[in-house]
């Protein structure tokens, strides 16, 4: 970790008001918020008029927090039900912007922005980058993709409204990345943890030290990582690295993020935003156990959402750094990405905090799953260590298998590649390839 880490943490007179708050007070004022965005959209999108009505829920139900428990799960197949712009709560002449994210199957989904929608989430990302270290007079390399994906433009705004110097690079064109980091001299890197790997590589076949650049702070996100690739980054990079997490639906990045001081997972800015845990049923289960994360918006005008279901699983902590406001544990997967082989349930983060574990293996990883007879199997192709040898790297390969098998109860095939003979991340990695 870097040493600098403790100069970081924000001082409290520089924090909203909102970050300052009790517990009490977040949730006297979730619970207004919560009445008028059920209120607003049982009013003002035909959906949760007619899924309120059969749910037997009216807006005036909503007594406490807790009552948001009465209310239907939202999902993303809504979403792609009512595209384009079904669930617009406001009139399209309020819109100012819209975003879409692709998603692996089917429609895209669309989400939409008021002014007022544009301006909070700003205030979100400042936040969230204020959390992370940054501070007014900073550059911001911001390498996040711009465009339909909510990354760029969410983290562009918000470097903005934090009084920082922002770089809009957007993703790929990782030689020039590079070639701007040297030149601009960025205080901080945006982007993905995959792609700053790839970055890292470049540096090193450009003759650079990536320890040796102006970057001190990394806020990264948009896709699961765990601690060991953390301390992977920091020590490649010498920098502090820091979580960023947030979806479309729900707003954009920004909606959580760890405050660099602690680096114990995202802070929720429950200010706007309502989480819940829940188990396979959509049974609520209380904090401190692990589920899917569902969210309620608080404040949002164009596209109000009523407990949408991430399908990300992580689970609810109390606050540290900001008191009144919860944490998530770092998410750990997505339950659509959740391989289950032979019976046996696997993440994709769990092979990365395995891989990570062993000094002479390379981070450059990928899962394949195939299907052999009427069994399915899995392997890891690992790309070998470039100075080291043959032998050094086959040994490291059979100690990788051997964890997997212990940790995790399976036995996979550890394959060892040429250096750079795998795809390299420029966004968001598909580290599984499901041959099956
Ligand atoms: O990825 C928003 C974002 C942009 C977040 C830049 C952070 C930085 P979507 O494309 O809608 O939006 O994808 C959202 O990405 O449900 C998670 O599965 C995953 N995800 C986002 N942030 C994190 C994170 C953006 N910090 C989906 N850790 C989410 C783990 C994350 N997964």
């Amino acid at each position: 970790m870097s040493t600098m880490t403790a100069n970081l943490a924000a001082p409290t007179d520089m924090l909203d008001p909102e970050e300052r708050m009790s517990r009490d007070e977040i949730r006297a004022l979730q619970l207004e918020r919560l009445q008028w965005t059920v209120r607003h959209a049982y009013e003002n999108v035909p959906l949760y008029t007619r899924k309120l009505d059969d749910a037997g829920v009216a807006p005036g139900d909503i007594r406490s927090l807790e009552d948001v428990r009465l209310l239907p799960f939202t999902t993303k197949e809504d979403l792609r039900q009512t595209y384009p712009f079904g669930m617009f709560a406001v009139p399209m002449d309020r819109v100012r912007r819209i975003h879409a994210s692709s998603g692996t199957t089917g429609r895209p989904t669309v989400v939409g922005y008021t002014q007022g929608d544009l301006d909070r989430w700003a205030a979100l990302v400042a936040r969230s980058l204020r959390a992370s270290g940054v501070r007014p007079g900073m550059k911001v390399h911001n390498a996040y993709g711009y465009g339909l994906f909510t990354g760029g433009l969410g983290a562009h705004a918000g470097i903005e409204r934090l009084g920082a110097t922002v770089i809009p690079m957007s993703g790929g064109q990782t030689a020039r990345q590079v070639q701007l980091i040297r030149d601009f001299e960025p205080d901080v890197i945006m982007c993905t943890p995959s792609y700053l790997l790839t970055i890292a590589d470049a540096m090193v076949a450009a003759g650079i030290d990536p320890a040796s650049t102006s970057l001190t702070v990394a806020i990264l996100g948009a896709e699961p990582w765990t601690n060991e690739m953390r301390a992977e980054l920091e020590r490649r990079m010498g920098v502090d690295a820091v979580d960023i997490y947030g979806l479309s639906e729900v707003m954009g990045p920004g909606v959580g993020n760890e405050c660099v001081e602690t680096k114990d997972g995202p802070h929720l800015w429950e200010d706007h935003f309502l989480p819940e845990i829940i188990d396979d049923d959509g049974m609520p289960l209380p904090d401190g156990e692990r589920g899917e994360l569902v969210f309620t918006s608080l404040t949002k005008e164009a596209f109000p959402v009523l407990r949408y279901r991430t399908r990300d699983l992580t689970r609810l902590l109390p606050g540290t750094a900001r008191p009144g406001m919860r944490r998530m544990e770092k998410i750990t997967g997505r339950n659509d990405d959740m391989i289950i082989l032979r019976g046996v349930n696997i993440f994709p983060t769990q092979i990365e905090e395995l891989v990570l574990g062993i000094e002479t293996l390379t981070p450059h990883f990928v899962i394949e799953l195939t299907r052999e007879g009427t069994l399915d199997a899995m392997a890891v192709r690992i790309e070998r260590h470039p100075d080291l040898s043959r032998e050094a790297c086959e040994a490291a390969a059979e100690v990788l298998a051997q964890r997997i098998k212990t940790h995790i109860g399976s036995t996979v095939a550890v394959r060892l590649e040429e250096p750079g003979a795998l795809p390299r991340s420029e966004g968001k990695y598909k580290r599984v390839n499901d041959l099956r």
